[in-house]
């Protein structure tokens, strides 16, 4: 535990850290509060990369799991990117191996292999295009063959089917502990008693739920949705720490999580002290052969072109 001394707090020590380490502080929309209002930028995993990408610094201080540390070291492997709690995994990342994608893409050799940002560096090393919930379906369309394996989440891949029924989606069968508890259940429930709700939903959910919300958007898109609509109330189905980010932005409207808040707890692994030691002692280091970097990075550009 840091102690606060009474002049200055933990978080004055860590702005002063982090100016004197030349670092940027990234923190993605599920973050504790506390992380949110010390970040330099706040955003959903596109955003954050294009900003890791493009930061003008020494050191990242990347405060969210293990796929989005990683991603920044690919698109930025000359700075040093620190992850402050290095066990913070993402557990549908976890859910495909390099050995189940090889076997995937040796029975079918005619596809193009799209995953989701989701996913660890060797699994992008292994992928043809990558994609967050933020541009699923534009990098699908704009993919040059009919047939295409999609990993690891299978919301998203059948969400992006629905949108693009021209493309044969091969879907791996995984999914997310926190986003596949939203039901349908709660779903008409919320509608019941606050019809004119906008529901909008992460495509991680399950299908039933995406069928029957307003809208279905990555986390900066339900961001820019409740800043845009005249909506007084909204029901949001995602993890609960972007609740924070939408009532501070939008004080005068009213948000819920759909049915019980749903955490991730990998996101909240990240405190300010955690923070704080990262930046002092700079050993929470995301490290990744050049090998895999080289050819996750093509995966990555290849998001960027198709977009
Ligand atoms: P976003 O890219 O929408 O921020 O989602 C990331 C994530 O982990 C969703 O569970
Ligand atoms: Fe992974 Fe789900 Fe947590 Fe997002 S909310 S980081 S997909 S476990």
């Amino acid at each position: 535990m840091i102690m606060e001394t009474n002049t200055l707090t933990l978080q004055d020590k860590i702005i002063s850290l982090k100016q004197e380490k030349k670092a940027v502080i990234l923190s993605h929309n599920y973050q504790i509060p506390q992380i949110q209002d010390i970040a330099d930028f706040v955003g959903d995993s596109l955003e954050l990369s294009k900003k890791s990408r493009d930061a003008d610094c020494r050191v990242i201080a990347f405060c969210g799991v293990q796929f989005m540390a990683e991603t920044a070291k690919i698109l930025s492997p000359m700075r040093k990117v620190l992850l402050p709690v290095k066990e913070a995994g993402c557990p549908l990342a976890e859910m495909i191996t390099a050995k189940d994608l090889i076997e995937l893409k040796n029975k079918h050799p005619d596809a193009w292999v799209v995953c989701y940002v989701n996913t660890t560096a060797e699994i992008k090393a292994l992928s043809d295009v990558c994609c967050t919930s933020a541009n699923a379906v534009t990098v699908v369309k704009n993919i040059p063959v009919k047939k295409v394996i999609f990993v690891p989440d299978k919301n998203l891949g059948w969400w992006v089917q629905r949108n693009i029924p021209e493309k044969e989606i091969i879907s791996w069968p995984g999914f997310c502990f926190v986003h596949e508890n939203f039901s349908l259940s709660d779903l008409e429930l919320a509608r019941k008693f606050y019809p004119e709700a906008e529901v909008i939903s992460h495509p991680e959910c399950p299908r039933e739920v995406l069928l029957r919300s307003d809208f279905v958007l990555s986390t900066s898109g339900m961001l820019k949705r409740a800043k845009k609509s005249d909506a007084k109330r909204f029901i949001i189905a995602t993890e609960e720490g972007l609740i924070y980010r939408l009532k501070k932005e939008n004080p005068a409207k009213e948000f819920y999580s759909l049915g019980s808040a749903k955490i991730c707890l990998s996101m909240k692994r990240t405190g300010l002290d955690d923070l704080y030691l990262a930046l002092e002692k700079e050993d929470c280091q995301v490290e990744l052969a050049p090998e895999i970097i080289k050819k996750a990075r093509i995966a990555l550009e290849r998001m960027v072109q198709f977009t």
